[in-house]
């Protein structure tokens, strides 16, 4: 079942030379700023104007102030020694309508003042375009992800930001987790835009659209500006490891099952241009097809792939085994069955995070061998603890569950390097505390601690400060 958690000592020179560390956030988590800089409303701004869909009623229109204290932000970064920092932009800040017509200067300037401001202090700039943030009147008017409009508007989009951005943005990434907004957001309907609650068949609709604007994105990239630019684009995708159950065949199709439902389903088109063989057959006519001009399209649209992963599960064989609805909304409960027979490792805050080592280095192996050995970044890995009340920021900031996380992970990366698998570079999620989702400020993800009761300053927990000693080489004793 795997070898046990890693938690021997890892250290910076585990890791080749070249090897980039850095942080993760996203804008619409951070930012707040809501009604500034000429910002149109995106669809987590609109759904969370219902405060029933958020678990503390909350929403981001503050978040944690990124939008006003990005110095600040910055200067922590890189006081604490690291290289790189993948920030997300706001669409619609660019493009407050989404409908790419005129840009809005003043969200082009507070994109600008960022990136000038952390290559100043010596850290690279790794831009998402799309984590999660739809200009809403892209929802209002076609239907977001749902339309097959929104390739174009994305790629214009994009566009706007290579010609913007691109001078300086070396590495692009065009879409955050694919399958997040494909399942909650459109087949669910946990995430924004909701609104779409049993229609679950939705989601390869969503997911279809992601790939193909993913494409064009990259297209638009290649033709246009690479040559004068020389950066590098790729795709964020977000896997758990699936450990088969038992030893039996049907578990162990079952987990491979599990990962092409997640993995497959954006990277096979991508690398091999088409959908993997056990989602076409399960999900038949409700999974859209590729015409040949579109398999050619997409086809090595990518630079690199960026990996997030945070956890692992125990994967069997159910007798729904047949029924892609399955796949996509009742797992979790079975999962949770599973564990509680047997752990596959100790439960962080969110419900669906087991602290699992072992599974990131199975997974990095896994990426190597079915996709040729591809450029990987592991774009987001991290863990969360529960916003506590009665927790004082002493305890709040003794964070030694999340150092054991980062140290185990981080020592299954350094064995997948040098077992071969090209990996480039590591981004902790998430440097601040911020806005999760629907679980709004329940969840504390940051690295440092963001103090909501007292005018949101900022604060590094003991992860930090370990990494911090980790990237500068020093003893890394926790
Ligand atoms: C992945 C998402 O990209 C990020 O936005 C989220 O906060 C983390 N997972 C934790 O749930």
């Amino acid at each position: 079942m795997g070898s046990p958690g890693r938690e021997a000592e890892v250290t910076r020179a585990d890791f080749p030379g070249g090897f980039v560390f850095g942080v993760a956030t996203s804008a619409h988590q951070i930012e707040g700023a809501r009604r500034e800089g000429g910002k149109g409303d995106n669809i987590w701004d609109v759904f969370t104007d219902n405060k029933e869909r958020v678990l503390d009623g909350s929403n981001a229109d503050i978040a944690v102030d990124h939008y006003h204290r990005y110095k600040e932000d910055i200067e922590l970064m890189a006081s604490l020694g690291f290289g790189a920092y993948r920030f997300s932009i706001s669409w619609a800040r660019i493009f407050p309508d989404g409908l790419g017509e005129k840009v809005n200067e003043q969200g082009v300037a507070f994109y600008n003042d960022l990136i000038n401001f952390m290559i100043a202090k010596g850290i690279e700039p790794y831009a998402t375009l799309y984590h999660w943030d739809l200009p809403n009147n892209l929802q209002k008017t076609m239907g977001g992800w749902i339309s097959d409009k929104i390739v174009d508007y994305f790629a214009l989009y994009a566009e706007a930001c290579f010609a913007n951005f691109g001078d300086r943005v070396k590495r692009w990434i065009t879409i955050n987790e694919p399958l997040q907004t494909a399942v909650n957001a459109y087949g669910i309907g946990s995430f924004a835009p909701g609104g779409c609650e049993g229609e679950i068949a939705r989601c390869y609709l969503a997911a279809h659209h992601q790939i193909l604007a993913h494409a064009a994105a990259v297209d638009v990239y290649r033709r246009k500006f690479k040559a004068a630019q020389g950066g590098e684009i790729g795709l964020v995708v977000d896997c758990e490891w699936a450990e088969p159950f038992s030893e039996k065949v049907e578990d162990q199709i079952a987990a491979q099952r599990r990962i092409d439902f997640q993995l497959g389903w954006y990277l096979d088109p991508i690398y091999f241009g088409d959908y993997p063989e056990s989602m076409r057959e399960r999900v038949g006519s409700d999974l859209p097809t590729f015409s040949e001009k579109d398999k050619e399209f997409i086809r090595n649209k990518m630079d690199f792939v960026g990996l997030n992963h945070y956890t692992s599960r125990f994967i069997a064989h159910h007798q729904n085994a047949e029924d892609h609805y399955f796949y996509q909304v009742q797992q979790v409960e079975r999962i949770e069955k599973w564990n509680s027979g047997e752990k596959i490792g100790e439960r962080a805050a969110s419900e669906w995070l087991f602290i699992v080592p072992w599974g990131l280095h199975k997974l990095l192996n896994y990426v190597a061998k079915k996709y040729d050995n591809p450029a990987i970044y592991i774009t987001e890995n991290g863990m969360d603890e529960e916003d506590d009340p009665s927790t004082t920021l002493e305890q709040a900031l003794n964070d030694t569950t999340r150092v054991g996380y980062f140290k185990g992970y981080l020592a299954s990366v350094a064995q997948a390097i040098k077992d071969g698998v090209d990996i480039r570079g590591y981004f902790a999620w998430s440097f601040l505390d911020n806005f999760e989702w629907a679980m709004g400020y329940t969840k504390r993800f940051g690295i440092v601690y963001v103090d909501y009761k007292n005018g949101l300053s900022r604060h590094p927990k003991a992860s930090a400060l370990w990494f911090s000693r980790f990237l500068k080489g020093e003893a890394a004793e926790n």
